[in-house]
């Protein structure tokens, strides 16, 4: 059994947080994420399910009555977060084969700039692949500017730029008005979103995000430290100069079963999205409301988990506000740094393959991403994996 991951090492305090991100370069200059896409098969069915379950807002909307003839695309809000639900109309769309080959799931992580001709040319001229050229959008409410590039798999960054525009999302979507409006759940914000690429992959893209995009690894996490009795991965935790975008990287590592980003990289056939994390300011009202709604979550660790708590969290029990018993209950998990402590539960996968998943987050202090439960929560996924026949 490989050692649980020391806290020391996970906050890297010789550095302190605030001080590596000194050391990227904000030539994009981000803003914040502006939108996530998923290319789904059925958008009028995703939008309800994302509405009734997680309590997502209709926002906006464009198809065949706005004039968009190939494809129809539901967007939905909640707090901060918006997402994109969009499906082909006919089948000569490119988004059938995206469809085809992955299943539903993350295409576009589009990321809010001031200016997304020089977004486009700073990534593009330290090598990035073009997705979209800079691309004026205009209506009556003003101009949309947006660009996009590749990065692993299929998936694609949009820099959005949105200082002269004051319409509903953007140009060509209507305001989508509708009679059902299931409450919202308490989330707020998109807290990291996690990419698994494929094997050995990982430094490469770590590379990647730090020489094109001007982020800076701060956290490592190697297959000794994210390990089980059957399957471990690694994972490096890329973030833009202000803290705002995290994007933790993880690919597979060699262990006595077939680890999770295996079976992600198998059913997904190619690197992409794995989790949204998710913020929320009161997780135990998010999780009953989410539980009541049908939003199934990974099985508990072991009772020994909630016994060893307090002396996990230590001092920062003093000031804990939530109940043990009742974090049990619902399966919340919790992890502690220096700094303070944190609250997080993971979803099943939220399509048929066994790809994406939502992580719900509550950040009391801790910067951290929940390493001193990796070890709970991966032997979790394995008995799921079991169950699917994928260990
Ligand atoms: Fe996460």
């Amino acid at each position: 059994m490989a050692d649980k991951p020391n806290l020391k090492d996970l906050k890297n305090t010789e550095y302190g947080l605030e001080k590596i991100f000194e050391g990227a370069q904000d030539f994009l200059p981000l803003l914040g994420t502006d939108y996530v896409e998923f290319y789904v098969g059925n958008a009028k069915q995703a939008a309800h399910f994302y509405k009734t379950a997680f309590g997502f807002q209709s926002y906006a909307y464009r198809g065949l009555e706005t004039g968009s003839k190939d494809e129809v695309s539901y967007v939905l809000k909640q707090d901060k977060i918006r997402l994109v639900l969009t499906t082909p109309l006919n089948s000569a769309s490119p988004i059938n084969a995206h469809l085809a080959k992955h299943g539903d799931g993350v295409k576009v992580v589009a990321l809010w700039v001031e200016d997304a001709r020089s977004a486009y040319e700073e990534t593009m001229k330290r090598g990035a692949r073009s997705f979209m050229e800079p691309t004026v959008e205009k209506d009556e409410h003003g101009e949309v500017v947006r660009s996009g590039i590749y990065t692993y798999g299929e998936t694609v960054h949009v820099f959005v730029e949105r200082k002269n525009y004051n319409g509903t999302f953007l140009p060509g979507f209507k305001k989508w008005e509708s009679d059902y409006n299931p409450a919202p759940t308490g989330l707020k914000f998109i807290d990291h979103m996690v990419g698994n690429v494929g094997w050995g992959e990982m430094n490469q893209w770590v590379e990647w995000y730090e020489k094109v995009m001007g982020f800076v690894n701060f956290l490592s996490f190697d297959d000794k430290q994210i390990t089980t009795e059957y399957s471990s991965l690694m994972s490096k935790v890329m973030s833009n100069g202000n803290g705002r975008i995290k994007f933790p990287i993880n690919e597979p590592a060699k262990g006595k079963k077939k680890s999770q980003i295996e079976e992600y990289l198998d059913f997904y056939e190619s690197p992409g999205v794995q989790h949204i994390a998710v913020a929320t300011d009161d997780i135990v009202k998010t999780v009953t409301e989410l539980r009541a709604r049908g939003i199934e979550f990974l099985p508990p660790p072991p009772q020994a988990y909630y016994d060893a708590i307090p002396s996990r969290l230590g001092s920062h029990m003093d000031f804990m506000n939530e109940d043990i018993a009742e974090l049990q209950k619902l399966c919340i998990l919790v992890d502690a740094d220096e700094e303070g402590y944190l609250l997080q539960i993971f979803t099943k996968p939220i399509e048929d393959r066994p790809t994406l998943f939502f992580e719900i987050i509550q950040r009391m202090g801790a910067k951290g991403f929940g390493a001193g439960n990796f070890k709970a929560l991966f032997e979790s996924i394995e008995r799921e994996q079991a169950n699917r026949g994928t260990l």
